[in-house]
């Protein structure tokens, strides 16, 4: 299949602002973003004309551009705004919105105190993948890269710099011919996946690690509010990689991977359960409610 590039479509993409020509959304080379990766941004999803959770993932990108250092110079009002606007404007409703922020020009050193804060949202189209095929799962390979310490990297921002190493992990899961790789954090304790959070199922609980050291997932989140409204136990803790054996379901969480079944990591099987199948259909339902019922589950 031929691969369209992202810098040659049609449709308009708010840049610092305002609505541009999506092939005319560019920036200088010498951009201190691209050399240092200063850069934060969000991945979003619309359900039919509404995006899910916007104001949390607006205050994310507002507070993941703070870890770093820098203010993006729009109010969170104006952001998620724009971010409706970009998906009414390119004609969307069931779409991955991408706002990101980035140090601009000013300045290309170490240093960077100086340099202006860009913002661009863009919008395209993303129906659902997966249908009836779902709950086959997903192949996790093990992540040779692990997550660093909170004090070795930023890693309560959604950082551009951040996913070096799960591009990194995903290409080697890749070769190997799984679908994604499960990441270790710096102790050698469960982490999650390059995209996405992780639950486990042990005796019917849903045990899932404390974010300490990567994202504390929006979605991951919601999961946590839908499964304890069920009167499922949820369980917060560090899980340890020897535990995963004894797992009776496995499944993702994330805004892209939305709630997804895995059927391995590495040579141990699982397969995807009534846990998994319960709460892909609550996420399912709840992403397709108004945002006023769905601020009514508290996450
Ligand atoms: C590394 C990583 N972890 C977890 C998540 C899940 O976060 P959310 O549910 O907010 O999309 C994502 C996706 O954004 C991610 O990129």
């Amino acid at each position: 299949m031929a691969l369209v590039p992202f810098d040659d479509r049609d449709g308009w993409i708010w840049m610092d602002g305002a609505f541009v020509p999506w092939r005319d959304a560019k920036l200088h080379v010498l951009s201190h973003g691209l050399h240092y990766a200063s850069g934060v941004f969000e991945g979003e999803r619309a359900y039919s004309g509404n995006i899910f959770r916007l104001a949390d993932h607006t205050a994310r990108l507002i507070e993941s551009g703070r870890i770093l250092g820098f203010e993006i110079p729009y109010s969170a009002e104006v952001i998620s705004a724009a971010c409706n606007e970009a998906l009414v404007k390119n004609g969307l409703t069931d779409a991955y919105i991408r706002p990101i922020a980035w140090r601009g020009t000013e300045q290309l050193a170490v240093s960077a105190q100086l340099t202006k804060i860009h913002l661009a949202i863009a919008v395209w189209a993303w129906p659902n993948l997966f249908g009836a095929d779902r709950m086959k799962g997903v192949r996790l390979g093990h992540a040779k890269w692990r997550r660093p310490a909170p004090d070795t990297a930023p890693t309560a921002s959604k950082a551009a710099g951040l996913y070096m190493i799960g591009t990194l992990s995903k290409h080697i899961a890749e070769e190997e011919g799984f679908t994604d790789a499960l990441m270790l954090d710096y102790k050698g304790d469960v982490a999650e996946a390059t995209g996405a959070n992780i639950f486990f199922v042990f005796n019917g609980e849903i045990h899932t690690p404390t974010p300490t050291c990567f994202l504390d997932g929006i979605t991951r989140r919601t999961v946590m509010a839908l499964a304890r409204k069920r009167q499922m136990t949820v369980v917060e803790r560090v899980i340890g990689a020897d535990e995963i054996a004894n797992a009776s379901e496995v499944f993702l969480a994330g805004t892209a991977a939305e709630v997804t079944p895995v059927r391995c990591i590495g040579e141990m099987q699982f397969t995807p359960g009534k846990i998994t199948e319960t709460l892909i259909a609550d996420y399912d339902a709840l992403v397709r409610m108004s945002p006023a019922e769905v601020a009514k589950l508290a996450a």
